[in-house]
């Protein structure tokens, strides 16, 4: 199936002030909810990153697990996850950062990557890239390389893809508000 910017668009629901004043939320549930929707954000993931040297895909804690998860499932490479603390039962190491709203952490176990291993970090949407950048610096302590962050949504009033950049990490998402 060809890639339908419309049909991605009409399958993001926004929602104001949503958690707080000011924020509009940029709402993916009903694009999960279309198994057409879905497929043809894989699909079109798929294709770009198939002929890549990537090794693996490193998708965040929650919503990157929906599209990490099906994209390395279909480009058969292994699926590394980087989550909220206090959800990983191995050794792990921590990255804090700040959000649109908020502040959080990741962590990832020490054992889910090493030194030249190539991630893809999948996530559902770039704002001020502070969760996609924690991410790539916990592959690196490791010693892996975040090749490239890939989003469904990016909003690059916020600032997160010239971030990701600057840090030496190209981004691509497959719409932007
Ligand atoms: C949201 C979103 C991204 C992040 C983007 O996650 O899913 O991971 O914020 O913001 P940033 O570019 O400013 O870091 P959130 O922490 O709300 O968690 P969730 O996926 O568990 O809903
Ligand atoms: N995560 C951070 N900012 C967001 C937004 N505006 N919509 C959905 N998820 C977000």
């Amino acid at each position: 199936m060809v890639f339908d910017q419309q049909l991605l668009h009409s399958l993001i629901r926004a929602i104001p002030n949503w958690p707080e004043p000011g924020v509009t939320f940029r709402d993916i549930t009903p694009l999960f909810q279309s198994p057409k929707g879905t497929e043809m954000i894989i699909n079109t993931l798929a294709e770009r990153y198939r002929e890549r040297d990537i090794t693996h895909i490193g998708a965040l804690d929650a919503r990157g697990f929906l599209v990490g998860s099906p994209l390395a499932c279909k480009l058969g490479l292994p699926l590394v996850i980087f989550r909220k603390p206090g959800k990983l039962p191995y050794d792990v190491i921590r990255e804090e950062y700040a959000l649109e709203y908020g502040s959080a952490a990741l962590e990832v176990h020490t054992d889910a990557l090493k030194k030249g291993d190539r991630l893809l970090l999948a996530d559902d949407l770039i704002a001020t890239g502070g969760t996609l950048c924690a991410a790539a610096k916990l592959c690196r302590r490791l010693g892996a390389e975040p090749v490239e962050a890939t989003a469904i949504i990016d909003l690059p009033a916020l600032g997160g893809s010239k971030r990701l950049d600057s840090e030496g990490i190209p981004s691509f998402s497959l719409c932007s508000y």
